[in-house]
């Protein structure tokens, strides 16, 4: 029995230390950082485009089955008109009855910066009037192959007038 008890104890150690080990591993390799998205609903510089919906919709970014086409600015900073580090490519569609989740496929595809060349797959779904909305990163490439990870994003300015916003995106990869 005694003979038997030890090894399993030790078995167990091990264990202990190699996910500790592995846990720590992972937390050093996390990536952060924040970046910007320059969004316009609409005039001469619109960024975001409702392409299609079911019969008699009027479109609605609350309209079930209405599907958007967007490509906003991404800067490393809120400021209008900052320098532009990639755009965020993608689609988003109306995919609850109620109105309020849409799914969101988009790449974050940089052109200039440490990351230029490199990009970002986001898939999943966006609780659309959640004050900060939790979306997966599910892949990429270059500097972020086969990454994973979330973003968080909140409304960081907007200006109804003009239909344009500031969104603020804080990446974490593992
Ligand atoms: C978006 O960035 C491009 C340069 O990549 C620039 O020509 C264009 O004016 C920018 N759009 C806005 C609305 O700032
Ligand atoms: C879109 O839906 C929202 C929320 O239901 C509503 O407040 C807004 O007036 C609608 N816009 C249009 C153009 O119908
Ligand atoms: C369009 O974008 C430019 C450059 O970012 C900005 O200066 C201008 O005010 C924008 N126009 C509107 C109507 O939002
Ligand atoms: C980004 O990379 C491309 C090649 O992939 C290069 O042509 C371009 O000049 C680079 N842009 C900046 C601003 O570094
Ligand atoms: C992004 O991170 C900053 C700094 O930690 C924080 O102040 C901000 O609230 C975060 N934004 C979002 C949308 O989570």
């Amino acid at each position: 029995m005694a003979q038997n008890q030890i090894p399993s104890i030790l078995i167990l150690c091990l264990a202990a230390s190699i996910s500790m080990t592995l846990l720590l591993s992972v937390e050093a390799k996390k990536t952060k950082f924040t970046l910007y998205f320059q969004d316009y609903a609409f005039g001469p510089n619109t960024t975001f485009f409702p392409i299609a919906g079911l019969p008699g919709s009027k479109l609605n970014y609350t309209d079930f089955g209405t599907f958007f086409v967007t490509d906003d600015n991404i800067t490393a900073i809120p400021n209008e008109g900052a320098p532009v580090i990639g755009r965020a490519q993608g689609i988003y569609v109306v995919t609850d009855k109620g109105g309020k989740n849409l799914l969101v496929l988009l790449s974050l595809v940089f052109t200039s910066g440490t990351y230029n060349g490199s990009s970002i797959e986001i898939q999943g779904t966006s609780r659309q009037f959640d004050l900060n909305r939790e979306l997966p990163v599910v892949a990429g490439t270059g500097k972020f192959r086969l990454t994973r990870g979330y973003i968080n994003t909140d409304n960081f300015f907007y200006d109804q007038e003009r239909g344009y916003s500031v969104i603020q995106v804080n990446v974490t990869l593992v």
